[in-house]
């Protein structure tokens, strides 16, 4: 056997899996970094979108046209609206004294206000 050869391709493997593992590394450093810049993104459209559209009727997540129907925890489980899915239908469609917002709003900006109100309300609107 050559024995000089084996050492030498051992080294080569060895540096391979040196730069595999340290792309691997930059690549998971850079895919964290991009979803906290993401996440912190979304809170800011949402808190921007809120207070355009919402505040008006929902300061500090209450309600001053029909005062039980409040943005907070309590409020949301009890009407069913603790759910992405179920302020955004509300936000579009609008319900009794509450606009419906299909054409001033997309339904991605839909979504992240409807994120917003849910992340608010789970810290009680602090
Ligand atoms: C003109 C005032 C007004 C504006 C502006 C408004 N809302 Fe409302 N909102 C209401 C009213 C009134 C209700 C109660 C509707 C009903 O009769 O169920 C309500 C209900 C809600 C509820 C359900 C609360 C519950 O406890 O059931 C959510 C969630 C909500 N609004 C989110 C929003 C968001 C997000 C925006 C901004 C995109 C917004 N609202 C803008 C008046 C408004």
């Amino acid at each position: 056997m050559n024995y000089k050869k084996l050492i030498t391709r051992n080294k080569d493997n060895y540096l391979c899996l040196k730069g595999i593992i340290f792309s691997l590394i930059i690549l998971l450093l850079f895919a964290v970094n991009y979803g906290n810049i993401a996440l912190a993104e979304n809170s800011i459209n949402g808190e921007k979108i809120f207070n355009i559209h919402c505040v008006g009727c929902h300061p500090q997540g209450n309600n001053i046209i029909r005062r039980g129907k409040t943005l907070k925890e309590k409020a949301l489980k009890k009407y069913k609206m603790d759910s992405i899915e179920a302020i955004s239908y509300l936000v579009t469609n609008g319900k009794n004294n509450m606009s419906a917002f299909q054409d001033r709003l997309t339904k991605e900006e839909i979504e992240t206000v409807a994120k917003y109100v849910l992340e608010k309300a789970a810290s009680n609107w602090r």
